[in-house]
């Protein structure tokens, strides 16, 4: 009896090849992995094709609960924004892909795991640190990386073992998504100067296409985590569902990502991330009436430290574990509810509630009610200024200057 193999199995042409070729290859039973992070698909065709290509066996995985209860929801509450424009969907789910790989691989005996991933991008980063983080003595194919096949040679090799060959694999583009967002790559996107065509969005209308009238939508949070759209109680997946329809019907959410990739690439890519976009906006406005001044400061780090270490594949790391308990901290008050006007493609905070409010009205109104004892301002601005009055006598500022 041969030894078993793990494959992360998209149901694309590349995993299916591979199911194929490691056979051929290093002579391992293949047992297929699909994991559903909300990516629409046919997933009974996908595990149906696996079988068909050879997989000794296929597994299909609903993880959108916990994609979105233990990845999602954790990086929205550090407000995570790679290079302040991508909300990370492709590199939060692949920890937990390869987590799910793993736990397959104990389960069912194998030996090793295999991805579908080329050696150019960060998803081979993503998915093999974190399964050595996991299982260190597991062992580790990727197939797409180590075949050298041309796009072509690839469509060659799956007719000469009728594999079948999408129609969609005659689309230039290269596609990943799940209900936190979707990547496309490739064809014209490749030449940074060249507008991104309409045929590439699916998710979001083009302004021109978008209703004339604005919508306002009012998303309630507990502790960080959004749990009400207009009032409405909704789970997780099915919050996120609802305002990835709701934005993207407005436009909104359209990302032209010129990125910096972990192995030293630049690269074009554009993101479709509504529902990302528009969380991430409210809660960050719900941070700034419930937070400090200097939490709000030192939250801004942290967040881009988070966003670096999920793009950067460290997802299972001790910093991390570190990073994620000053978050859950502060999220102890982002309690309330905030509103937002969407329209013609681009969302806006116009409104924001909430019973931990740092806002006081006493404070910061002009008129009668005014609570601020302005006789307070000269001594405070007295000592405010003195290092600078000190510095403007010693060293005044004509003789600085040459
Ligand atoms: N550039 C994005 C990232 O690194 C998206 C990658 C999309 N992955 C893919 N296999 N098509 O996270």
């Amino acid at each position: 009896m041969s030894d078993k193999v793990v494959l992360a199995y998209s149901g694309g042409l590349d995993t299916s090849v591979a199911i194929k070729w490691i056979k051929e290859k290093y002579n391992l039973d293949v047992i297929a992995l699909t994991v559903d992070v909300g990516n629409e698909r046919d997933f009974s065709a996908i595990r149906q094709k696996a079988l068909d290509v050879g997989a000794i066996k296929a597994l299909v995985v609903d993880a959108k609960d916990s994609y979105v209860s233990e990845y999602v929801f954790p990086a929205l509450q550090a407000d995570a924004l790679y290079e302040g424009e991508y909300p990370l969907a492709t590199a939060l789910a692949r920890p937990l892909m390869a987590k799910l790989l793993v736990a397959t691989a104990q389960e069912e005996g194998a030996s090793t795991v295999a991805h579908g991933c080329t050696g150019k991008g960060n998803d081979q980063v993503r998915f093999e640190v974190s399964i050595n983080a996991l299982a260190p003595g597991l062992k580790i194919i990727a197939p797409a990386r180590e075949w050298g096949m041309t796009r072509e040679q690839t469509i060659d090799y799956a007719q000469r073992y009728g594999i079948p060959v999408p129609v969609t694999t005659a689309s230039p583009y290269s596609i990943d998504e799940n209900l936190w967002g979707r990547s496309i790559e490739c064809g014209v996107l490749e030449d940074p100067w060249v507008e991104a065509p309409e045929e590439v969005f699916t998710w979001t209308r083009s302004a021109g296409e978008t209703p004339d009238k604005p919508e306002y939508v009012e998303i309630g949070w507990e502790k960080g985590v959004p749990v009400t759209v207009d009032g409405q109680q909704l789970d997780g997946v099915s919050l996120i569902r609802r305002l990835n329809e709701l934005a993207g019907r407005h436009g909104v959410g359209r990302v032209d990502h010129l990125e910096n990739r972990l192995v030293g690439i630049k690269s074009r890519e554009i993101y479709e991330a509504p529902a990302a976009t528009v969380l991430l906006q409210a809660h960050q406005a719900l941070e700034a009436m419930t937070l400090s001044k200097s939490q709000v400061r030192f939250k801004q780090k942290v967040a881009q430290e988070y966003a670096d270490l999920i793009y950067n594949g460290l997802w299972f790391t001790a910093l991390h574990q570190d990073l994620a308990a000053y978050v859950k901290s502060s999220q102890r008050f982002v309690t309330g509810t905030v509103r937002l006007k969407l329209f013609k493609g681009s969302s806006r905070v116009v409104g924001r509630k909430s019973p931990f409010s740092l806002y006081s009205y006493g404070l910061a109104t002009y008129d009668k009610a005014d609570e601020f004892d302005q006789s307070a301002s000269p001594g405070f601005i007295h000592i405010w200024g003195l290092p600078v009055r000190t510095q403007a006598q010693i060293q005044p500022k004509s003789e600085a200057e040459d």
